[in-house]
């Protein structure tokens, strides 16, 4: 109250926030009024930007209110300083969409996201300086992540709720406690987030039930994440850590996702929905994890490793067992979340959304061909092999070549190859290394004479959970010897593969590694699946779209095929396969071909 006739301090409209949003005891204020955050996750780099509204959509008729979404610094900083914000990495437009469809939004700005995501999102250009330390206060890694969110800050800040956006709270880093606990490096990343202006509205950490002390600051409201059946023990272990404090699940993991050559999972149901029940009933706000997992085109998934030794690379399909399948349809979960929703809130349920039909269209024999070795780029050289992100490349194969003295063999050793080589002498395969199966070395045969060898390697996806973070250079990344002594004199062919505009395609039949171009006939453009079992390993574009990887090892055997990127008339299929054949086939169906199914989820 104005004194002594003083003017009174009240503030013009244009300097009061919109609205506002703030943590009071156990819950939410939403412009002063208590407030329940029903939200769940959806990313916007793994849906067609085409149906990020129909997504959204979707989730606003299941009866959220929110949605989450990290930022994936690796998709907008493909090399340093050069930044991305166009088209599907219109991030400020996902959230103006959003906004549009009447959601909040939290935003999860990592940079370290986890996510299945290809280093857990950092770019792997940063991984060049082998002394920088990921997530850690070394100068050389806060200064890329610094200059990193004063850019995405630009994009955000017009959409945090103080500025008339949707964005109602902002989440400091990503599980750290189950990486360290480091309060220095913490409350580092958090002046950083306050230096870009992340910060100007509420902020929190978010963690596993036994890391709350680890990953959190004493000032910042902290959350907790857990699966399926976690809920009693996780919450107790959040309100025994902060009595009296915000009671949230930052991550209810409502699903699970997928490795390469593991069990399909689908997780229960009926099970996530009692435990929704149960946390909402409880006072509890809650983010579901996912609401719709979508794909992760292109070469960016990433790998789980919980030793740091093990390494489980994860499928392009993120269809996680969501509410909202890969192909954007509710399954039976949504039906089920969304009556657990209504009667939480008393609004009645929307119907359940309409199903888009998939269709399947005729596929032509390999047109074309071209084989891997008749369109290799000029190499680069060196003594020893450079690994992916010295040669500036950050995803995609490398072809590593060197000539072998005749008589020259036995076991050759290539300790920490990043993540899948095939060998070849004299290109003649001799046998594939496979990081998931922990190989590192192969026998090779006597030649009589000189000879070649060339060693394939592909990256199929940089680690994103556990310390191994650190060391996931890709490609030849330690010793190269044979029978003990060490491998030099070596010509390196990169092939990112982004741009295969100059591939020499002709009609001849190709086998070995080998591109091959099929043609699709599309009548009325529709969502479609490509059935990859007629391949072997290797990728799949679309037109110009990277679609993703195939491997006949499953759990998966189709990929997603969107129909806003498909056109009516002629559409271009173009593989690469590694152990192609002449008789390779692509066929259409009409949803995914999963493997071995498991209903179990493992512990993260
Ligand atoms: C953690 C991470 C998420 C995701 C899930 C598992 O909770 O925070 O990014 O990796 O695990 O899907």
């Amino acid at each position: 109250m104005a004194q002594n006739g003083a003017t009174p301090a009240v503030a013009t409209p244009a300097e009061r926030p919109a609205h506002s949003f703030t943590v009071s005891g156990t819950g939410f204020l939403k412009d002063g009024k208590p407030h329940q955050v029903i939200s769940a996750e959806m990313h916007y780099v793994r849906i067609p930007r085409a149906y990020w509204r129909d997504r959204l959509r979707k989730a606003k008729a299941m009866g959220l209110n929110t949605i989450t979404t990290y930022a994936f610094w690796n998709a907008h900083e493909p090399r340093p300083g050069v930044y991305d914000f166009t088209g599907q990495h219109d991030l400020a437009a996902f959230l103006r969409d959003a906004q549009a469809e009447g959601l909040d939004v939290i935003l999860r700005p990592g940079p370290y996201v986890c996510a299945e995501w290809e280093l857990g999102g950092y770019p792997a250009w940063l991984l060049k300086d082998r002394k920088l330390v990921l997530r850690s206060t070394d100068p050389a890694y806060t200064q890329a992540v610094e200059r990193w969110l004063v850019r995405l800050g630009q994009e955000v800040k017009p959409l945090l709720l103080r500025n008339g956006g949707p964005i109602v709270a902002v989440q400091l880093e990503n599980e750290y406690g189950a990486f360290g606990s480091d309060r220095a490096y913490l409350e580092g990343l958090e002046a950083s987030y306050r230096r870009a202006g992340l910060a100007d509205g509420l902020l929190f950490t978010s963690n596993q039930a036994g890391d709350l002390a680890k990953g959190s600051l004493p000032h910042l409201p902290s959350v907790v994440n857990f699966g399926s059946g976690g809920a009693p023990n996780a919450v107790a272990k959040l309100e025994a850590y902060r009595p009296g404090g915000l009671r949230m699940v930052g991550e209810y993991w409502a699903g699970w996702f997928d490795k390469w050559g593991e069990d399909h999972h689908e997780t229960d149901g009926r099970k996530e929905a009692e435990e929704l029940r149960y946390m909402l009933a409880r006072g509890y706000s809650v983010s579901l994890y996912m609401f719709h997992g979508g794909t992760t085109f292109g070469w960016m998934n990433g790998a789980d490793s919980h030793t740091g030794t093990d390494y489980h690379p994860d499928t392009t399909s993120y269809d996680y067992d969501a509410p909202l399948d890969e192909g954007g349809n509710p399954r039976y979960k949504y039906a089920l979340l969304a009556q657990v929703i209504a009667e939480a809130t008393g609004k009645p349920a929307a119907p359940a959304p309409a199903v888009t039909r998939a269709a399947s269209f005729p596929v032509s024999p390999v047109r074309r061909s071209a084989s891997l070795w008749r369109n290799l780029p000029a190499p680069v050289r060196a003594e020893r092999p450079m690994t992916f992100e010295e040669l500036d490349q950050n995803y995609g194969y490398v072809l590593y070549r060197t000539p072998l003295a005749a008589g020259r063999g036995g076991r050759l050793l290539l300790k920490g190859m990043h993540s899948y080589a095939q060998v070849y002498l004299d290109r003649k395969l001799i046998g594939t290394l496979d990081r998931r199966l922990g190989q590192e070395s192969i026998d090779l045969p006597r030649p009589a004479g000189p000879a070649t060898l060339d060693i394939l390697v592909e990256n199929t996806g940089r680690v994103n959970y556990s310390h191994a973070i650190r060391t996931e250079q890709t490609g030849l990344t330690g010793e190269v010897s044979l029978d003990g002594a060490p491998l030099t004199g070596w010509a390196m062919f990169r092939l990112p593969m982004d741009d295969l505009s100059s591939l020499k395609l002709t009609p001849e039949p190709c086998s070995g590694p080998c591109f091959y171009e099929l043609e699709m006939t599309v009548d009325r453009p529709a969502d479609t699946w490509l059935d990859m079992r007629g391949l072997h390993k290797g990728q799949l574009w679309l037109g110009r779209k990277n679609l993703g990887r195939f491997w006949s090892i499953g759990p998966v055997h189709t990929l997603y095929a969107p129909a806003p990127w498909l056109q009516k008339g002629a559409n271009r299929l173009l593989a690469f396969d590694l152990t192609g054949d002449a008789t390779d086939r692509i066929a259409t169906v009409t949803g995914p071909i999963w493997g071995k199914v498991t209903t179990e989820r493992e512990a993260q």
